[in-house]
């Protein structure tokens, strides 16, 4: 599979569109090699050549067939346009065509074909010219990007100009409205969202097509276009009505809050406000059920305060540094309601969906979130792990044999052999497997004989050594288990989550560690078929402490104490 990009962007590898074409490209180049064809890709930078505009003398048709009197790059072009089977044409929409340079370039093609007439076989327009040369197999994709909100409507004129030239329907295209987000790192989660998209067409165009869904992906636009056409009049920094350039930091909280999501109102107006350090400018963002406003003075109760260096909050938002890292950095702080925080890239962060935007390549965007959700590149795992699945078979054997060693050991055992069917759903982590064996062989003991009284708080013991090692390795326990609720193994980069769990698994750690001392006197007790029901106490306190410990750990270190 030979393939031809020919970038007309006078931007070259700063475009736009061209970071599309690559990502169709690297999906091209996936899917060949999974189908184990070679590979081969060359690439013209248009505005980097020198491709004079054609004169329209017709020498090339006369006196030099099929050689052009203008001696420049086009010759080179021309040969690689003869070489690659598939040519992906790039370019930005200019007026509704294509930029200056590529229609040079386009019209240099003269010597490719013969200055005979012939029948029109694309079937848009009357007359053509016959190919110079054996065109047949070769295949098209146009590429490109615009600055309206959206393609729909805009491509008729590159359209008509490639039905005519390769027959409507024998070429495919990727076009995108909203095309100046690609450059900006603030939208790099939607943004990358979309490239992986384009990435996916890539792949399946050179399986054999772009499948429909792919395809309907791509039409939807990157942002509504409300949201889109306010961030777009922002970004100039002028204000529409006087024409007066606003501050940096104004500009930048405009823009922060054209991106908000109304989707996550939560029942009631929300005042964020954003304090610069550096520069002593305060503004508000009042997140409301129908969008957004900006407050400049008669500012209100504010909800939720940072209070941060602008270069620091814009770092942030361009993904230079991971919001949760900056933040236990303590280079900004947070005072209030943390709530916000910890759903930061609901409120913010563009229309990625769990798994589509972590796609291979396509999640390098970082947003502010402490959600976990500032995707870093990394593979979702589809299957995500179940605490439940872990604890059951120790439950189980726990209460069961509490209550009657010999029937509890069987129940237990049944558990445990049962308990694997449920990983067809879920994720398996290691302490799963471990869970399973430790019950089952407790079990296995009390039924040998074993007196319950010395297994029972043996278990507890072996449980609580299996919990508490893992404090001094590189993921506590409770984070394997509690990342699903943090965008996945994303939330294992964010030393604050990492933070958090550590301590509370620490603390579990240490209740399992202890409950085999009251476990063994307990049941020296006539209270000894109650121990599964004592001993559930102290977890149900615990587990009503973690809940609160997960939120108010992070906003004490949020808050710089
Ligand atoms: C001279 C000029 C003309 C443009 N004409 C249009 C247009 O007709 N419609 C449109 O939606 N965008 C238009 N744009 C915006 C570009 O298509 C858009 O910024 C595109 O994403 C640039 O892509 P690039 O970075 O690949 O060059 C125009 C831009 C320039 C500089």
């Amino acid at each position: 599979m030979k393939v031809l990009v020919i970038n007309g962007s006078p931007k070259g590898s700063r475009s736009n569109t061209y970071q599309l074409a690559k990502a169709f490209l690297e999906g091209m180049e996936e899917g060949a090699g999974a189908a184990k064809e070679v590979f081969e890709a060359e690439e013209i930078q248009v505005y980097r050549l020198n491709i004079r505009s054609c004169l329209g003398c017709f020498s090339c048709w006369d006196k030099t067939p099929g050689n052009c009197c203008i001696r420049d790059d086009m010759q080179e072009v021309i040969r690689k346009l003869l070489w690659a089977d598939i040519t992906i044409w790039s370019f930005p929409l200019y007026y509704y065509t294509v930029p200056g340079g590529l229609k040079n370039l386009i019209d240099r093609q003269l010597p490719m074909v013969l200055p005979f007439m012939a029948e029109n076989e694309t079937g848009t327009g009357n007359g053509s010219h016959p190919s110079r040369y054996d065109m047949g197999g070769k295949k098209t994709v146009v590429i490109s990007t615009c600055g309206f909100y959206t393609a729909e409507g805009n491509y008729d004129g590159v359209c008509s100009l490639f039905d005519h030239c390769y027959g409507k329907g024998n070429y495919t295209t990727v076009f995108c409205g909203q095309g100046e987000l690609f450059r900006v790192p603030d939208v790099a989660r939607r943004t990358n969202e979309y490239l992986g998209y384009v990435r996916d067409a890539g792949r399946e165009y050179a399986a054999g097509g772009i499948r429909p869904e792919t395809e309907r992906k791509l039409e939807q636009l990157l942002y509504p276009k409300e949201t889109f056409e306010t961030w777009a009049d922002l970004s100039w920094g002028i204000d529409k009505e006087d024409g007066k350039r606003e501050s940096d930091a104004l500009i930048f909280t405009r823009q922060m809050a054209a991106l908000y999501r109304k989707e996550s109102y939560q029942g009631r107006e929300q005042v964020l406000e954003m304090y610069y350090t550096d520069i002593e400018e305060c503004y508000q963002i009042v997140l409301g059920k129908d969008g957004s406003r900006v407050l400049t003075e008669e500012l209100m109760a504010a909800d939720t305060r940072i209070e941060t260096p602008l270069p620091v909050w814009r770092s942030i938002a361009a993904g230079e540094i991971r919001g949760d890292e900056a933040l236990m950095k303590q280079l900004y702080r947070v005072k209030g309601d943390f709530n916000l925080m910890l759903r930061w890239d609901d409120y913010f962060g563009g229309t990625g969906h769990r798994g589509e935007e972590a796609r291979q390549g396509a999640g390098a965007g970082k947003g502010h979130g402490l959600d976990g959700k500032s995707g870093a590149g990394i593979n979702m795992p589809d299957k995500e792990t179940n605490m439940s699945i872990m604890l059951i078979p120790w439950m189980v054997f726990w209460i069961a044999a509490g209550v009657d060693g010999y029937i509890g050991s069987f129940a237990s055992i049944g558990v445990c052999v049962l308990v694997p069917l449920l990983f067809h759903r879920n994720k398996k982590t290691w302490f799963d497997s471990l869970s399973g064996a430790l019950a089952g062989g407790f079990s296995v003991a009390v039924l040998a004989g074993a007196p319950v009284r010395l297994i029972l708080p043996l278990s507890y013991l072996a449980f609580g050594i299996m919990w508490t090692a893992t404090c001094f390795r590189e993921i506590p326990i409770t984070a394997y288990y509690s990342m699903n609720q943090y965008n996945g193994e994303d939330a294992l980069r964010n030393p604050l989550f990492m933070k958090t769990n550590r301590i509370l698994t620490l603390m579990w750690g240490i209740l399992y560690l202890m409950t085999p001392i009251w476990t063994y006197f307990l049941l020296g007790t006539p209270m000894a078929s109650y121990t599964g029901a004592v001993n559930s106490v102290f977890p149900v306190v615990m587990g009503i402490f973690t809940v609160w410990f997960q939120k108010w750990y992070p906003a004490k270190i949020a808050r710089g104490e």
